[in-house]
């Protein structure tokens, strides 16, 4: 495997490889299957989960990795093209990211939506000036519009809770104060998508999905015999919900405009979810959130510690997915 990047790059046979690997992996332990490996980990934008979970995955795994980050005590990075370096910064992006991709055997990469400009973000314009730089075997650990070790986790998370592969997906809008990148809500409606779930995308006027994300979500829902609607009408997309995932995005109709997007979102607090929205869902509903989740305003208190969060499964799971990848990556049989 060269990249890991979107769940759209794999045939569902080598999805379903990389799920049952991550099982595997999980029951029978490898601590010597990638021994003498070393992952190098680029994170431009905050992590808690992913940090911790690939460190945990390669000494699960009988490897090593090293984390940069601009917080570290690094030289100050420029990352704009074209730029007289006669500022703070004293080294380029340009050349940090192929010398720590030259000391790895495989390097994860996290770089978050600038969200000045949505088609830009939409071409991955950022992440893609990142990894055209190396030839390096890489990992998307979210860029603009994708987050597929996420994917992979909350895949494996439904599959472990035996949720059917046909069930009902909502995927919700959820009040947040601030604008917050669409990598998670975009890469979730395909993964619901691919995995043939009929998929309802719940959110209020003004946060509609771009239409290419439905677009390639649609297709794949249907190809694998599932179905893809979006509605602002909470109690009829909870009806027989089987999952609702939740999840704040920025406004699209205001992409990058930040005092636009805040008008928008005032008055949208009750979008949070609580548990009379489970009514006239299934019975064993259940509450998924790829965290971090801020209780009170994405999810009440009661739902997130009740039984059908699902959360801390799903963050595990996280470990177990990229443990599959990086086994894949990096492995014998790589
Ligand atoms: N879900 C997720 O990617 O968490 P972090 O941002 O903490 O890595």
């Amino acid at each position: 495997m060269k990249a890991f990047n979107d769940l759209a790059d794999f045939s569902n046979d080598e999805i379903a490889a990389l799920l049952a690997l991550a099982n595997r992996l999980d029951e029978h332990p490898e601590p010597e299957a990638l021994k003498g490996k070393v992952l190098s980990l680029l994170f431009l934008s905050p992590s808690l989960r992913t940090l911790a979970s690939f460190q945990a995955a390669m000494v699960r795994l009988g490897g090593g990795s090293f984390v940069i980050s601009p917080d570290m005590s690094i030289h100050g990075l420029e990352t704009r093209p074209g730029i007289v370096m006669d500022g703070t910064a004293a080294e380029h992006i340009r050349e940090a990211v192929p010398v720590i991709a030259s000391y790895g055997d495989a390097i994860g990469i996290r770089a978050f939506a600038e969200r000045k400009n949505l088609e830009t973000d939409m071409a991955e314009t950022e992440f893609s000036s990142l990894t055209d730089l190396i030839d390096t075997p890489y990992i998307n650990m979210e860029s603009a519009m994708g987050h597929p070790c996420q994917n992979l986790a909350d895949w494996k998370t439904m599959d472990d809770l035996s949720i059917p592969s046909n069930g009902k997906f909502v995927l919700s809008w959820a009040y947040h104060p601030k604008a917050l990148p669409l990598a998670v809500p975009a890469s979730t409606l395909y993964t619901a998508a691919r995995r043939g779930m009929d998929v309802t995308v719940l959110r209020p006027e003004g946060f509609e999905l771009p239409g290419p994300i439905i677009e390639k979500s649609r297709a794949a829902a249907e190809a694998a015999g599932g179905s893809v609607i979006e509605t602002d009408n909470r109690t009829e997309a909870m009806e027989g919900a089987q999952v609702i995932y939740a999840k704040s995005w920025s406004s699209t109709a205001h992409y990058g405009d930040r005092i636009a997007d805040q008008k928008l979102r005032n008055g949208l607090e009750s979008w949070c979810v609580d548990d009379p929205w489970f009514d006239n869902a299934a019975d064993d509903c259940r509450f998924m959130h790829c965290l971090p989740v801020r209780r009170g305003v994405v999810v009440s208190e009661s739902v997130l510690d009740g039984p059908r969060s699902v959360v801390i499964h799903e963050a595990r799971n996280r470990m177990l997915a990229q443990m599959a990848v990086l086994y894949q990556m990096m492995g014998a049989g790589a």
